[in-house]
């Protein structure tokens, strides 16, 4: 029987794990390194922005019942049953290696403070191979237990993504990779607790290499999508009806193309995929595909930049209002989003760029602007990286009047390129030729 959960790292996944196992009767704890984080959670205010829904409510709740608490102090492994880490998993492309860190600190302190009969379950994203070279020894070596003997150790990737935490957690179908049939079994009854959706059992190996290719595989549709998007704009046409064209063939299922890939996960877990067989082998599909869609943000501040050519202007001094600075739709999650690589080539190219997001509150060395209107006030473009939903609703003759130049970039579909000229202005979308 399950009653201490401990989770460490609560960010965009330990946070909803953290509050559904509370809301369910455990008694759980959440492991931070940031105190920031710590206080705002105790004070039962949700660290994360963005339409998140019902998470703030479930958290507030959770911490007036006392179900849930949260510390920087390590020492409540001690009396964990499952201790559930959570922590980031970056990957440095310049060393070509995963950026383990926080991993290591993380298992360090748990080794250090968890007692005997524990479950240790890993939830991040990691390499294969990863829980038999890295993780196995660091709790051995600092717990002075062996794995499958004194503990139970596995992996149960996660599936949640922002603006969807609490609901993908609880309905989508998890993969608990177990050293053993005994954690296997113990997994399954952990995990029942929460999630609807189907458990399967597998080997750690296995569970690590179905997260890293789950998204490995969306980042390789998403660049098939963006090359084709690419091919359109060259023979003017619009990849959406393009692709809701294709989409009507049986067993076909075109992405979305758009201004980029960012979050912490797509723009990674194919590297940590890839990094899983070095010295063995070199993937490239997957490698040619993340270097397409790391190019989509600088191509759609191309769009911009040629906007601006083919009326007889140029860039150079111009005011750009990039609209949308998180990586996903009515989010606040900034992580590698491609907003930055569209902001870089149009200051590369001596444009004044200023920047508009509903959600995001802050980003080191980006002002963020609250006030749309303000923002956009005498702008000669507008380039829409993210499609929340406040810019679904705006009104076009308003812009047009607020505007010095009518040029719109649409790096997401989110306007009707017929509409928008008869309008009187410039448009540009990727993938609308
Ligand atoms: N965000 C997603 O949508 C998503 C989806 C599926 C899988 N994942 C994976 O889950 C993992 C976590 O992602 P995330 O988005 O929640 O990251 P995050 O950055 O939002 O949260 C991680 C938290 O861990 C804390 N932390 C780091 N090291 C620590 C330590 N040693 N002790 C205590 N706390 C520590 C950080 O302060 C941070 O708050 C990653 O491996 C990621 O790839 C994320």
């Amino acid at each position: 029987m399950f009653k201490n959960i401990v989770i460490v790292g609560t960010g965009y996944v330990g946070i909803p794990v953290a509050v559904m196992f509370a809301n369910k009767g455990f008694n759980v704890v959440g492991i931070n390194r940031t105190k920031e984080k710590i206080d705002l959670i105790n004070k039962g205010i949700c660290p994360i922005e963005g339409d998140e829904p019902n998470l703030p409510e479930l958290l507030e709740k959770v911490i007036k019942e006392k179900k849930l608490t949260a510390t920087t102090d390590y020492s409540v492994c001690k009396t964990a049953d499952a201790i559930l880490i959570c922590v980031e998993t970056p990957f440095d492309s310049d060393k070509w290696e995963p950026k383990y860190d926080s991993l290591k600190s993380a298992l360090k302190s748990v080794g250090e403070n968890m007692s005997k009969g524990a479950l240790v379950i890993v939830e991040s994203t990691i390499a294969p191979t990863t829980m038999d070279t890295l993780v196995k020894p660091i709790l051995e070596n600092t717990s002075k237990m062996k794995a499958g003997v004194d503990f139970l150790l596995g992996n149960c990737p996660e599936r949640v993504m922002p603006g969807k935490l609490l609901y993908n957690i609880e309905n989508l179908s998890r993969v608990c990779g177990g050293i053993n049939k005994e954690t296997q079994d113990r997994m399954l009854e952990l995990y029942a607790n929460i999630v609807k959706g189907e458990l399967y059992p597998t080997d750690c190996l296995t569970a690590e290499v179905v997260k890293t290719t789950e998204n490995a595989y969306r980042d390789v549709e998403i660049a098939f999508a963006n090359e084709v998007a690419l091919i359109c704009e060259k023979l003017g046409i619009n990849v959406y009806e393009v692709r809701e064209l294709v989409n009507k063939a049986p067993y076909r299922n075109m992405h979305l193309p758009g201004a980029g890939v960012g979050g912490h996960c797509l723009p990674k877990d194919s590297l940590l995929l890839s990094y899983g067989v070095k010295g063995i082998m070199t993937p490239e599909l997957m490698i040619l595909s993340r270097n397409l869609n790391k190019q989509m943000p600088i191509h759609t501040a191309e769009l911009v930049i040629n906007a601006f050519k083919e009326n007889g202007m140029d860039v150079k001094s111009k005011k750009i209002a990039v609209c949308g600075f998180a990586y996903l739709e009515n989010s606040d999650d900034t992580r590698n989003t491609p907003a930055m690589g569209v902001i870089e080539t149009l200051k590369a190219k001596g444009a004044k760029v200023v920047v508009h997001d509903p959600f995001v509150k802050n980003y080191p060395g980006v002002e963020i602007n609250k006030d749309f209107e303000k923002t956009i006030e005498g702008a000669d473009a507008l380039v829409f990286v993210t499609a929340h939903n406040d810019y679904k609703a705006l009104n076009l003759d308003k812009l047009k009047k607020l505007m010095k130049t009518p040029i719109i970039v649409d790096g997401r579909n989110i306007f009707n390129k017929e509409k928008v000229n008869e309008k009187g202005f410039i448009y540009k979308g990727v993938g609308k030729g």
